[in-house]
């Protein structure tokens, strides 16, 4: 993979640990490798990923498998029922064992720190395939499709509407990576993490940027590029659904809440949605929605992400 350039980090483990030019070099391949799928060379030929997921998943673990085969390597899916991560052997145990038969490693884990601990005591690069946390590989996802539809994102306007969680981090990280205003409208005690906004803020400072964080969704849709969503209890909270379809119900992205933004403005979540709980069917499988277009963008950038990292 020399021609297409080096990430200035081994793992991803979070997006805040990449630099603006390690995106630019993911996305450069991903587009390569989404124009030229069936004849990009196999980069990772013989290569074995380990798959270590404790939650559940669709996207994440077709795409990885996918994204594998595509590059001519294979994937060895575990679930938690047979690894019990840390519980049946440590966690340096396990990602010491992984590193002398695979490539690589994707993990989907509930607490962060275990992502952390893999990539620690592993030898071979950890991806995160999202934690309780944070969730990378779905953020530069995100930022990728936002660049194919506008082109440049610099300067661009993206609000994130719901739960302050794992999705809304990785966007954050990613976005104001990519020059965007980010706004984020979520009900009093479930705003993102005080780190991650932080973060955001502090380079925001630097790229002349804006963070904003509030809890009306109007106004913080108001003149928007694009209104982002996720579920408003995330895997792992589900006995919260419906204590919190109360606390939420101002947040769902309605036709109406669309029409605050600008006219071009389009509509993503990374899926999976609950259709008339966080967003209307009606908006979900509308003209301005680019879920699908991002759901398939995982497979590309994800790939990229692998070659760069265990090619
Ligand atoms: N968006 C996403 O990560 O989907 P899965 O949970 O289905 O992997
Ligand atoms: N916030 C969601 C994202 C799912 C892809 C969750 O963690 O369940």
């Amino acid at each position: 993979m020399t021609d297409y350039g080096k990430l200035s980090v081994s793992n991803l483990t979070s997006i805040a640990e990449l630099k603006t030019d390690d995106v630019h070099t993911i996305f450069g391949v991903a587009a390569e490798m989404k124009r030229n799928r069936s004849s990009f060379p196999k980069v990772l030929q013989d290569k074995r990923l380990a798959m270590l997921f404790e939650k559940e998943s669709l996207r994440t673990r077709v795409t990885f498998e996918v994204g594998m085969q595509d590059l001519g390597g294979t994937a060895v899916f575990l679930d938690h029922q047979e690894v019990r991560l840390g519980t049946r052997e440590a966690l340096k145990d396990v990602a010491g064992n992984l590193s002398r038969w695979c490539h690589g490693i994707v993990a989907r884990t509930f607490r962060h720190r275990t992502v952390q601990d893999l990539a620690n005591g592993a030898s071979i690069p950890v991806i995160n395939g999202l934690t309780d946390y944070l969730h990378p590989c779905q953020g530069l996802t995100d930022m990728f499709t936002l660049a194919e539809i506008w082109g440049d994102t610099e300067g661009k306007k993206v609000a994130f509407v719901g739960d302050g969680n794992n999705t809304c981090h990785s966007l954050m990280h990613a976005a104001t990576l990519l020059g965007c205003d980010v706004r984020v409208a979520s009900p009093e005690g479930y705003e993102p993490n005080s780190k991650v906004v932080n973060y955001a803020m502090r380079l925001a400072g630097e790229m002349g940027t804006e963070i904003t964080i509030i809890d009306d969704p109007r106004q913080a849709v108001e003149g928007v590029d694009c209104i982002y969503t996720d579920v408003w209890a995330s895997m792992g909270r589900e006995e919260e659904t419906e204590e919190r379809a109360e606390i939420f119900a101002e947040y769902r992205v309605t036709e109406e809440l669309m029409g605050l933004a600008n006219a071009d403005a389009v509509f993503l979540h990374c899926l999976p949605a609950h259709r008339g709980m966080e967003v209307v069917t009606e908006v979900l499988d509308g003209p301005k929605s680019y879920v699908l277009e991002n759901a398939e963008n995982r497979l590309h950038v994800q790939k990229a992400v692998m070659a760069l990292l265990m090619g």
